[in-house]
C-alpha cells in the first residue's frame, strides 16, 4: 500500500507536461474492437485504468504491441467471444464501453456491471435505452449486462433524458457498424466525445456533429486499421492549474489544448490567478491573495465536475465565502471530512458546499476517497503548512500519470512511500 508524503507550504515553479486524456483513452482502446486491423494509438496515458482495459482486451484475445512509452498497436481482429470474464471489468467504470463495442461488432455482449468512483447512484439506463432503440434486447441479471440484437444493429433516433458522456460515447460505438443512420439528441459535448468520433472516423466511420448536441452516425460495413493520437487530458491540466492556484508560484503547463481549459481558466482568473495562453501551453501564476468565487459544475462547456474537488481546495485558500454547486453527481463531497481535518471550513447541504476561505491549511493524515478527490488531497498537502500523508493513492494512480514525478519537477516536496503493513490494514477498515 503506497502513500504520498508531502511537505507543504512551498510555491510551485517549473514546467509540467500533460499526458493523453484518460476519459478518451478508456473509450478509444475498447473502440479498437470494432476495427478489422491494427490500430496504432499514440499519446496513451500510463495510468492503471488504461493498464486494466488493455489487459481485459488481451484476455479476450486481442494483440497489444508496445511501440514506445505512449504508443500501442492494438489488433482486436482475433477476438471471437462477446462475453467478458467477471474479474477486472467490475473494477472499472469505462468497462461499459465494451458493451457498445462488442454489440456493434458481434450483435451481442455480456459484460459485468461497471464499477468506478462512488458518487451515489451511477445508472446506465440511457446506454441501455440507446441499445434497445437499435434493436437489442438488454437485461441485467447475475451482475451482468446481457445485450443481444440477434444480428447487426439498426440505426435509430435516440433522445438522451440526461446529458451523459458515457451513453453518448457508447451509443456512438454501437452505431458505427449498424445498418443505417443513428441520431443522438441531447448528446454530451465533452472533448473526449469529439476525440472518440475522430478516432472512429479516422478508421473509416461516418460520424457528424460530435461536439454539438446532435450527433449523426451513418453506419458503415467495416472499419479498417489506422493511426490516431489521443488529445491531452483537460482534467489533468486543470488539476495542475488548481495546484498552482492553491500553493502559489508559476508553472508552464505544456501539451494542452487551451480551448478545452477555458472554463477553468475563467474561474481561476476571477480568483485573481493569472493565466496566459499559448498555442499548446498555459502559464499559470499566483503571487497575491485569492478571491472568493462561486462555481457550478455542468456538462461541457460548463465547469467540469471532475475539477470540483481540486477547486474546493483552492477556494479554502481564498479570502471570503464561496459557493460550490455540484450539478452532475448526487454525492461528490465525500472528501470534505478529510479537508476539515486540515482546518478547512466547509458545510455541505445536498449538492451545495459553502466554503469559508481560511487562507491556511495545516498538514494531516488524510485519505483519497476517489480519483479526483485524491488529486484534491494532494493539492491540499502542497498548500498546507507542515507534513501531509495521503493514503489510498491507488485511486489517484487510476487517472494521473506519474503525479509524484511531475509535481517534483515543479519543486514540490512529495514522495511515494510504501506504508507498513499495519497502516495498510488500518486503511482497509470500513
Ligand atoms: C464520465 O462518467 C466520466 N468517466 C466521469 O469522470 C465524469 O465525472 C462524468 O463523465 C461527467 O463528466 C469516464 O469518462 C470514464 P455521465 P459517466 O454518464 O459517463 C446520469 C473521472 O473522475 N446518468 O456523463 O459515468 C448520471 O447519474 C470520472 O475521470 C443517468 O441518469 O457520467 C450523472 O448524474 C469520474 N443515466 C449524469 O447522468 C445514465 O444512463 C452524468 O453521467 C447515465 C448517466
Amino acid at each position: 500500500m503506497t502513500k504520498y508524503v508531502i511537505q507543504g507550504g512551498r510555491p510551485l515553479h517549473g514546467t509540467v507536461e500533460i499526458s493523453g486524456a484518460k476519459n478518451a483513452a478508456v473509450a478509444i482502446i475498447p473502440a479498437a474492437i470494432l476495427v478489422d486491423g491494427v490500430c496504432r494509438i499514440e499519446n496513451i496515458p500510463q495510468i492503471s485504468d488504461v493498464t486494466l482495459i488493455l489487459s481485459i482486451l488481451q484476455e479476450m484475445g486481442a494483440s497489444v504491441r508496445t511501440v514506445n512509452r505512449t504508443t500501442m498497436e492494438v489488433d482486436c481482429s482475433c477476438i471471437r467471444n462477446s462475453r467478458l470474464a467477471e474479474g477486472p471489468a467490475r473494477r472499472l467504470r469505462a468497462s461499459y464501453y465494451l458493451i457498445g463495442a462488442l454489440l456493434g461488432r458481434f450483435g451481442s455482449a455480456e459484460v459485468p456491471m461497471p464499477g468506478g468512483c462512488d458518487f451515489g447512484g451511477r445508472p446506465i439506463d440511457q446506454h441501455i435505452k440507446g441499445f434497445m432503440a437499435m434493436g437489442a434486447q438488454v437485461d441485467v441479471n447475475g451482475g451482468y449486462v446481457h445485450a443481444n440484437a440477434g444480428g447487426r444493429l439498426r440505426g435509430s433516433q435516440v433522445y438522451l433524458d440526461v446529458v451523459s458522456v458515457g451513453a453518448t460515447m457508447n451509443i456512438m460505438l454501437a452505431a458505427a457498424l449498424a445498418e443505417g443512420m443513428t441520431v443522438i439528441e441531447n448528446a454530451a459535448r465533452e472533448p473526449h466525445v469529439v476525440d472518440l468520433a475522430n478516432f472512429l472516423n479516422s478508421m473509416g466511420a461516418n460520424i457528424m456533429g460530435a461536439g454539438t448536441d446532435v450527433i449523426k452516425i451513418r453506419g458503415v460495413s467495416r472499419l479498417g486499421g489506422g493511426s490516431y493520437t489521443i488529445i491531452p487530458d483537460q482534467i489533468e491540466a486543470g488539476t495542475y492549474m488548481a495546484a498552482v492556484a492553491a500553493a502559489g508560484g508559476e508553472a508552464r503547463i505544456e501539451n494542452v489544448i487551451p480551448k478545452h481549459l477555458e472554463c477553468i481558466t475563467a474561474k481561476l482568473q476571477e480568483m485573481g490567478v493569472e493565466v496566459e495562453e499559448e498555442d499548446d501551453a498555459v502559464i499559470v501564476r499566483r503571487t497575491g491573495p485569492l478571491n472568493r468565487t462561486n462555481i457550478k459544475t455542468m456538462p461541457y462547456p460548463g465547469f467540469p465536475t471532475d475539477m470540483q474537488p481540486q477547486m474546493a481546495v483552492a477556494l479554502c485558500m481564498a479570502q471570503g465565502t464561496s459557493l460550490l454547486t455540484e450539478g452532475v453527481w448526487d454525492n461528490r463531497y465525500r472528501y470534505v471530512g478529510e479537508l476539515r481535518r486540515m482546518g478547512a471550513q466547509i458545510q455541505v447541504d445536498g449538492k451545495i458546499a459553502v466554503i469559508e476561505g481560511v487562507g491556511r491549511l495545516s498538514g494531516a493524515k488524510i485519505q483519497a476517497c476517489d480519483l479526483r478527490a485524491g488529486a484534491a488531497m494532494v493539492i491540499a498537502g502542497l498548500a498546507a503548512q507542515g507534513a501531509t500523508e495521503v493514503s489510498r493513492v491507488y485511486h489517484i494512480e487510476r487517472g494521473y500519470e506519474d503525479i509524484v514525478r511531475k509535481l517534483s519537477g515543479l519543486g514540490a516536496d512529495i514522495r511515494a512511500v510504501v506504508a507498513p503493513e499495519e497502516e495498510a490494514a488500518e486503511e482497509n477498515v470500513g
